[in-house]
């Protein structure tokens, strides 16, 4: 469904992705892991066409996207959750999740099925975004990227900054978006989350896949080395 081929992204002149090949059947579930700084928001910025690459080729459904800035390929059906949440605090909860609405596609997720997919936000609705706790915000997050109906939901870093608990209860979420169709990539520093929720596993080392298994076939040994380089 998304093949991204030979991709390198540059921040000036700094370097940070290196031919990276990626590609994401129809259904499947794709976690890319990796260390602090490996690159991991870097490609998913750049498969959601907030940065532009140096070169290489991300293609969606057979349609070359590689041109298009975020606001083109985003009513295409990629939808980024960005790390840090990245909600507008002056809005409310159901505000910020309207708002993905918005040159999005027709689909299955409509606000009453994001309310049932996260039922705690319902006595949220009207609370302002700045008040939420990191788990609630993260929650908002995914449910205004979820009310774009996208075909690929990118996913950076749900678990960064919030308790175990909440966490569980995020990824509990994901069999459900699944469900409805949606393609998911994951980006975690988590490795043992990682590989709980995904099919298949792909390592960035400095921006480099140094690791691609599917997520049952792989050996912790393994993932350590492609994690740190050792
Ligand atoms: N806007 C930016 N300008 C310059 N360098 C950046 C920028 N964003 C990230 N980097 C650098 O790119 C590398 C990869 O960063 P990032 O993609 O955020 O990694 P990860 O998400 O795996 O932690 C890091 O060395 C980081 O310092
Ligand atoms: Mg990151």
């Amino acid at each position: 469904m998304i093949s991204v081929t030979s991709l390198d992204v540059r921040y000036g002149d700094a370097q940070v992705l290196f031919g990276v090949d990626l590609s994401v059947a129809e259904g499947e579930t794709l976690a890319v892991i990796g260390a602090n700084g490996a690159g991991k928001s870097t490609l998913l910025k750049a498969i959601a066409g907030a940065l532009r690459p140096a070169r290489g080729r991300i293609v969606l459904d057979g349609r070359d996207v590689t041109g298009l800035p975020a606001h083109r390929r985003y009513p295409l059906g990629i939808a980024l959750v960005p790390e840090g949440r990245r909600l507008f605090p002056s809005l409310t909860v159901e505000e910020n999740l309207r708002l993905g609405s918005y040159r999005g596609r027709p689909g299955p997720w409509r606000l009453d099925r994001v309310y049932e997919l996260f039922p705690h936000l319902v006595a949220l609705r009207r609370r302002s975004a700045a008040l939420l706790s990191g788990g609630e915000a993260q929650a908002v997050a995914i449910g205004r990227a979820l009310l774009g109906n996208p075909r690929l939901l990118l996913l950076d870093e749900v678990s960064l900054g919030l308790a175990p608990i909440v966490v569980r209860q995020l990824y509990a979420a994901l069999p459900t978006v699944i469900g409805a169709g949606t393609t998911v990539l994951i980006v975690e520093q988590d490795v043992g989350l990682a590989l709980a929720a995904a099919d298949r596993v792909q390592c960035l080392l400095e921006g480099r896949v140094a690791l691609e298994a599917p997520s049952a076939e792989v050996t912790r040994e393994a993932v350590t080395r492609a994690y740190f380089g050792v």
